[in-house]
């Protein structure tokens, strides 16, 4: 069964429905990914000019981000239908054809986790998303023959978590590739501004400012801070949340100073327990605590990276000095070892020669 983490950063199902009154429903009230946006911004208004449908744009990034609000945007501010489907909803090639086939000009076509759409469905999108077609055979054995059919032009909005299992001759026919960073902190205290404000939920600054900085990174993750808070606000206190309820409901979430719970200081602590703080194998790791290895990979690592604790190196992930400290442990080894091993910073100081 699956953990119940409040900074978990996929929907669940009541909280989808939700979301969608939180969610912005233009570019402007959409705070954060300044790159993306403005580059959007332009793409958007120079369609709408010659008439066009946008470019297909594909977006990656971690989950909670807000790759699906941004698609809804786009599809507002260029004021057409959007039509929202996922890669494993479009069982067979058939199902496709009848998507595309139900489009109008300049519509959207959103398919979230694009990635994991099937080879065969997969092919049907590369004609449909170069030349505006469909190629169906008709008939079976030697007198089957191909009849290639149009289908309005439309724009493909893609979102994947992985881009890297996205196959080559998918990822580019999309003109636009966009990467969704994790936000920063300013931003977040934002978002939870805003969505205090649509739900009419009193926050002081400061109380504020704290979930921002526990929430990972991720707008979903500090929506979902502040209607637990609010709950704390309620039953203990007047209603308002403050600086003191915010710490108080966080220790009571068990959500750390940085947003880590239970899970993620588990991994951390396996891996310095069990495995003298690394290298180890991600497969070694998630045997250790139980836990499958894709959601180690798509939910608890990049942030534990993003925040320098674990890093990833060739023979395996290492916890760094900071990684000890957080856990309040002396760090072993001496301090050149984070760099040396460091592939993700090496990497970086490489690009930046
Ligand atoms: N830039 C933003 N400004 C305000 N709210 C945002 C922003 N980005 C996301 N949100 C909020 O965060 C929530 C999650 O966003 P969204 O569902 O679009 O994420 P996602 O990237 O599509 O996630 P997933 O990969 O799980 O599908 C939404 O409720 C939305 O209101
Ligand atoms: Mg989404």
């Amino acid at each position: 069964m699956e953990e119940e983490r409040i900074t978990q950063s996929n929907a669940g199902t009541t909280e989808e429905k939700q979301e969608i009154t939180l969610r912005p429903q233009k570019l402007e009230d959409f705070i954060g990914q300044r790159t993306v946006k403005d580059n959007l911004k332009v793409f958007i208004e120079a369609a709408k000019l010659r008439g066009e449908p946008l470019d297909h744009v594909l977006f990656y990034g971690p989950p909670g981000l807000g790759k699906t609000t941004l698609a809804g945007i786009i599809a507002n501010e260029l004021g057409v239908d959007i039509k929202i489907t996922s890669g494993p909803a479009i069982e067979r090639a058939g199902d496709l054809a009848a998507i595309l086939t139900n489009l109008n000009d300049n519509d959207v076509l959103f398919i979230d986790e694009i990635h994991r759409l099937n080879r065969s469905v997969e092919e049907v999108l590369y004609s449909a998303m170069e030349d505006y077609a469909l190629d169906i055979i008709i008939g079976k054995g030697p007198s089957a023959r191909s009849i290639r059919l149009d289908i309005a032009k439309f724009t493909l909005i893609g979102a994947t978590t992985r881009a890297g299992s996205l196959s080559a001759p998918l990822r580019d026919r999309f003109g636009v590739i966009s990467k969704f960073e994790v936000y920063r902190p300013d931003e977040l205290s934002e978002i939870i501004e805003r969505s205090a404000d649509l739900m009419g939920i009193k926050i002081e600054a400061d109380a504020r400012d704290r979930m921002a900085k526990c929430s990972r990174g991720t707008p979903r993750v500090a929506n979902r801070l502040l209607k637990r808070m609010r709950d704390f606000s309620q039953v203990r206190g007047d209603g308002v949340i403050d600086l003191k309820i915010t710490e108080e409901g966080l220790k009571a979430l068990g959500v750390d100073e940085l947003g880590l719970e239970r899970l993620d200081r588990q991994i951390l602590s396996t891996i310095i327990e069990r495995f003298d703080g690394g290298p180890v194998g991600i497969d070694t790791i998630a045997a250790s605590i139980g836990e499958e290895r894709v959601t180690i990979e798509d939910a608890y690592e990049p942030y534990l990276i993003q925040t320098g604790l674990l890093y990833r190196t060739q023979k395996g992930r290492m916890v760094s000095s900071l990684g000890y400290k957080h856990m309040g442990l002396e760090y072993p080894y001496s301090d050149d070892r984070d760099a040396d091993n460091d592939d993700d910073q090496n990497d970086a100081q490489i690009k930046l020669l």
